[in-house]
């Protein structure tokens, strides 16, 4: 018999990154690969990839220059780029670094055994396509070995919403949804496996209209709540959601859903009408405000995270103050804040830009402030007494690191034996990044 081939992934970007990281190894895995967590060891490196920013992209170049000397080590090892940079510059990719064997773009990863044989037959292999076939449906089904106890589960690819600053649209392509009954049998077999959170994954994950076994059209909140009857699943979460796809059984699932955790993910970008508009967003920012209320009137102590891009074409420092305005009015628990990235080939990237001394300063105080509202709202989780679901060992001997409902990191003293689990936890301080609590149980 001929030893496993060893297979290392290095993931970038966001959560769904993550997810096809997962269901690569596992359709190289059919190949005779295992994963290592060492590149060195490695026979096939991937480099999974993220385009959305340019610092994120820059990465991947700077990591193909970093892995010369184990190809020269190594000539049989095979590298290969994956994810969006791979869809939005497969060719240069190629041209640039003619150490890499093989690029492929997320739609395409179904095809992976195959380019990988075309690799170790000496040829370079290039698939970016956007083919009909569903990927996920032609990915291997997973194998049964038993895995942690939270998971993602990519439920719907691609966003259609243009909005003029994202690259989305062009690297992961038009919005689409894999059929429920698909999900759902994935789900319970994640849940088989020991899972007992399911975070469902999308571009516009609340713009999920998937066939339902039913053969009609289902929701998000169908889907959801069809889950929810899935027996040892305890957590249901999905992410990331679009203002305009926030409808009204989605919302009234937050309020009614006991598996739905109390966090939603929800980006505006900013609080300038003006400039909302040049985003090609289609919301205002009192619409946002309108909807946040709704949601809060349905679940009061949902905790709202939100995304937010400073320096826009055209932001003035009036702009940037609505913005300010808008999340002192919303109060967010966690956010994540960016400063305008011109992106080759969309809209925005063409317009006049703003000077990076202002984006820079506008960056800082727009953080400061979420900075100051998340340690608030951590602060006021003090006292209060909240699931944890138990995920690995903590940096302390004797602690162990969990999530709260709220997704607060949590540290608590607590044996091996609750892992995997969730236990009520009050929570007893606040740390700049993280809780500490004390079992409840
Ligand atoms: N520049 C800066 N931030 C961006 N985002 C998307 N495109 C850009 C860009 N060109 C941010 C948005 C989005 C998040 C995933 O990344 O805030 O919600
Ligand atoms: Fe990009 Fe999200 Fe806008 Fe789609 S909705 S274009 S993914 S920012």
């Amino acid at each position: 018999m001929t030893s496993a081939k060893k297979l290392f992934i290095k993931t970038y970007g966001c959560q769904m990154n993550v997810y096809d990281s997962e269901r690569m190894a596992e359709a190289l895995g059919g190949q005779g690969y295992v994963a290592t967590d060492r590149p060195d060891e490695a026979d096939m490196i991937l480099l999974n990839t993220c385009h959305i920013r340019e610092k994120a992209a820059e990465k991947v170049y700077s990591e193909l220059g970093r892995l010369k000397g184990l190809k020269a080590a190594n000539p049989d090892l095979k590298i290969g780029v994956a994810g969006c940079v791979a869809q939005a510059e497969g060719q240069e990719i190629m041209r640039r670094q003619p150490l890499v064997d093989l690029v492929v773009g997320p739609q395409s990863y179904h095809r992976l055994p195959e380019l990988e044989a075309r690799t170790r037959a000496g040829e370079t292999a290039l698939d970016t396509d956007f083919p009909e076939e569903d990927k996920f449906d032609r990915l291997a089904g997973r194998p049964k070995a038993k895995r942690g106890p939270s998971a993602f589960l990519t439920v719907q690819e691609g966003c259609d919403k243009f909005c003029a600053f994202c690259v989305v649209p062009y690297t992961r392509g038009a919005e689409a949804s894999r059929p429920a009954a698909r999900v759902l049998a994935e789900a319970r077999d994640l849940v088989e496996r020991g899972v007992v959170e399911i975070t469902l994954l999308g571009q516009n994950v609340n713009a999920y209209h998937g066939e339902g076994p039913d053969g009609r059209d289902w929701g998000l909140a169908r889907l959801i709540r069809e889950l929810a009857e899935i027996e040892g699943l305890k957590r249901i979460r999905f992410t990331t959601s679009h203002p305009n796809d926030m409808e009204d059984d989605l919302i009234a699932a937050h309020g009614d859903c006991d598996k739905l955790m109390p966090y939603l993910h929800l980006p505006v970008q900013s609080g300038s009408d003006r400039i909302l508009k040049a985003m090609n967003r289609k919301h205002t920012a009192e619409s946002y405000l309108r909807l946040v209320e709704r949601i809060r009137a349905a679940r009061p102590d949902v905790l709202l995270s939100g995304d937010f891009i400073v320096g826009f074409p055209g932001e003035t420092e009036a702009d940037f103050e609505d913005t300010m305005a808008l999340v002192r009015a919303v109060g967010y628990g966690q956010a994540y804040s960016f400063k305008y990235s011109p992106r080759p080939g969309t809209p925005a990237a063409e317009r006049g830009q703003v000077d990076e001394a202002a984006k820079d300063d506008r960056l800082q105080r727009l953080q400061a402030l979420l900075n100051a509202q998340q340690q608030a709202e951590q602060a006021a989780m003090v006292g209060r007494t909240v699931g944890v679901l138990f995920e690995k060992a903590g940096r302390m001997a004797g602690q162990l690191a969990g999530k709260s409902d709220h997704l607060h990191a949590v540290h608590v003293a607590a044996e091996g034996e609750w892992l995997g689990r969730i236990a009520p936890v009050r929570i007893v301080e606040s740390a700049p990044n993280s809780l500490h609590g004390e079992l409840a149980a």
